[in-house]
């Protein structure tokens, strides 16, 4: 209170005196982190193919607002929490999944997610990523605790850095239906959470 009130009077005496004000904002002010915005938009870019264009509210100052994207205070300032680019399918009368109208396509994962180092979950649920490798970089995500790449087209040996993630409580790598022609593979499974209550590698 006291800290903002002093604010006030120096907004107001730089107002009058036309000089910088040399206050300290970045406690008052809670919008998205701007370097994890950059992160986001370099992610998007890397993408080749969005339909429907899903990601058209990835515009703007507040990525918190962006769809998909939700953030978190952590100790004072706020950071992208979670990234939740699932793929909301319908299965039809019999119950199959026949149509899968909102792909993100992509042909690898961009680094760019490196950027965003406080998620906590991370969705990306029936895309496509064209077959392209798990990238080792994921087992520097410490926070993260939940992660499904299922059914999205990745292929070949998971990264063993995945073992690093400690705080990791859910693993879904699993594959789509039989005719995918992606399949991932682990050289072994030592390394997945032992106490986790839902990890499943298909
Ligand atoms: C995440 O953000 C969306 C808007 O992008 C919002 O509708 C939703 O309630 C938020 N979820 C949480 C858990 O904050
Ligand atoms: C991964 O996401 C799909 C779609 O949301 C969901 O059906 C599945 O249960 C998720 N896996 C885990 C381990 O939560």
């Amino acid at each position: 209170m006291a800290k903002r009130f002093s604010c006030v009077i120096l907004l107001l005496l730089a107002f009058l005196h036309e000089t910088p004000c040399l206050c300290d904002f970045t406690a008052i002010n809670l919008g998205c982190n701007e370097e994890e915005r950059s992160s986001l938009l370099e992610f998007k870019h890397s993408l080749s193919f969005t339909s429907l264009n899903r990601l058209t509210s990835w515009t703007g100052k507040d990525c918190c607002k962006w769809e998909g994207v939700n953030c978190s205070t952590i100790k004072n300032s706020v950071h992208v929490t979670k990234l939740d680019l699932r793929n909301h399918v319908k299965p039809d009368s019999s119950g199959f999944i026949t149509q899968v109208p909102n792909w993100i396509k992509a042909n690898f994962v961009s680094s760019a997610l490196m950027g965003l180092n406080h998620l906590v979950h991370v969705d990306m649920n029936w895309n496509d990523f064209s077959g392209s490798r798990i990238l080792a970089f994921l087992g520097f995500m410490q926070s993260l605790r939940y992660l499904n790449l299922s059914k999205a087209c990745f292929d070949g040996l998971v990264p063993d850095q995945l073992r690093d993630l400690s705080n990791l409580h859910s693993l879904d790598l699993s594959s789509g239906p039989d005719e995918f022609v992606f399949r991932l593979f682990v050289e072994n499974l030592e390394w997945l959470p032992g106490s986790a209550p839902c990890a499943t590698l298909i």
